[in-house]
């Protein structure tokens, strides 16, 4: 049998991990600026989270979710602690895209309405709604199309109100990525998250903040969402939140009410799960990862704003993108290749850095050096001799 050939690869096969780096099965070492596409937080194989994590499997790794599991409620206090939305409920799954569903149907239970705004360059996942609300046809297969989904133009509070003002009533969610990610690191305004917040209290839609990305510490605050001063209605959460052991969530205000069975899922918030992603909030608070994000996150974006051939450097904390003009094309795969680093891309011509919150600023630094040599490699290629 061959394997479903969804996935362009790099020809790499990668063999070993400790906290930034990486290893191939040649023995090359290479610096990991891409942290598998944001899920690695804590950094590679963590001590404590592999404790954990096996004295965890040696007791009990699953069991479903019709007895009692503490380590669920233990999860859902350290998770309220760190985030501080301490009177939140928290709804575990499997994956970002599971959230984000899970997300808007308690939206439409609680509201009994259908219609989700979305905004142009989101993307929440590939299942059904998720998909729906995901702003790219290519994932969008014909029998994911619907007439529920209204896409408007990101951070453009005008086309908000309007379209409240003709469909208020009918609106069920707003869903925002408080940084899109594979849309290219595109900061949503503060202002506009608040815009969202008190449009969705007047017409009383529900505010989904998705945070599969951009939360759990990356940006400097639990979630990138906070930075706006106000709280969304639901937040959903997956990558960081178990340093590469598949688990996800949804956290949801207190005025939203659960009823038996409207969601489940019998993977969700198993045994094993619950010891990875308390492993990583300990490691979260102990290390002081959110300070970390925000230290190494400014140095790295200060230096690269003084590279002169980087376009619009943005993002907060350790989310960081830059565009990368025609001449410097090759310079993602130039660095893999050449320096052994890995970082990410969003097409057509940004680098994305999603790092672990635990990257070391002198690797930050080596990281810096490296990409202004094969900058200047680039440059002096493509510059032509007179
Ligand atoms: C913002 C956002 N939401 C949702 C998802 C989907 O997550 P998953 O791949 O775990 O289903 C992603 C994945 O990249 C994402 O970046």
């Amino acid at each position: 049998m061959n394997l479903f050939d969804v996935y362009p690869i790099n020809e790499i096969t990668i063999v070993k991990a400790k906290g930034s780096y990486v290893w191939d099965d040649k023995g090359e070492q290479y610096l990991d600026l891409y942290g598998g596409h944001a899920v690695i937080s804590i950094g590679h194989t963590h001590p404590h989270w592999v404790k954990r994590i096996e004295e965890q499997l040696e007791k009990i790794a699953f069991y479903s979710n019709s007895i009692r599991i503490p380590l669920q409620q233990q999860l859902a206090e350290k998770l309220g602690k760190l985030s501080g939305k301490t009177d939140y409920q928290l709804f575990l799954c499997n994956s970002g895209a599971e959230a984000n569903e899970n997300a808007l149907k308690l939206a439409s239970f609680h509201t009994g309405r259908k219609k989700v705004i979305a905004f142009s360059k989101s993307f929440h996942g590939r299942t059904s709604l998720a998909v729906a609300v995901t702003d790219n046809k290519n994932y969008v297969a014909p029998v994911n199309e619907t007439d529920n989904v209204i896409f408007l133009p990101f951070n453009d509070a005008d086309a908000l109100e309007s379209c409240f003002k003709k469909e208020g009533k009918e609106i069920s969610a707003v869903i925002i990525e408080g940084i899109q990610g594979v849309g290219g690191i595109n900061v949503a305004d503060d202002s506009f998250m608040r815009k969202i917040r008190s449009l969705c209290d007047e017409y009383g839609a529900v505010y989904i903040a998705d945070s599969v990305q951009c939360g759990y510490g990356r940006t400097g605050k639990f979630f990138s969402h906070d930075f706006a001063g106000v709280n969304a209605d639901i937040y959903s959460m997956a990558k960081g939140m178990g340093n590469g052991f598949p688990v996800a969530g949804i956290i949801v205000a207190p005025h939203i009410k659960p009823k038996h069975f409207q969601l489940g899922t019998t993977f969700g918030g198993n045994h094993l799960a619950c010891a990875a992603a308390l492993a990583v909030l300990e490691i979260i608070e102990e290390e002081k990862l959110m300070g970390n994000a925000v230290m190494v996150g400014k140095y790295l974006r200060d230096e690269l704003e003084s590279i002169p051939e980087l376009e619009n450097v943005r993002g907060r904390g350790l989310m960081i993108g830059f565009d990368v003009p025609a001449e410097l094309k090759d310079l993602k795969k130039n660095l893999l290749w050449n320096q052994k680093i890995f970082t990410g891309e969003a097409k057509p011509n940004v680098i994305r850095l999603l790092p672990s919150l635990a990257l070391k600023k002198r690797d930050a630094e080596q990281f810096i050096e490296s990409l202004k040599e094969e900058i200047k490699n680039l440059v002096s290629t493509t510059t032509p001799v007179s």
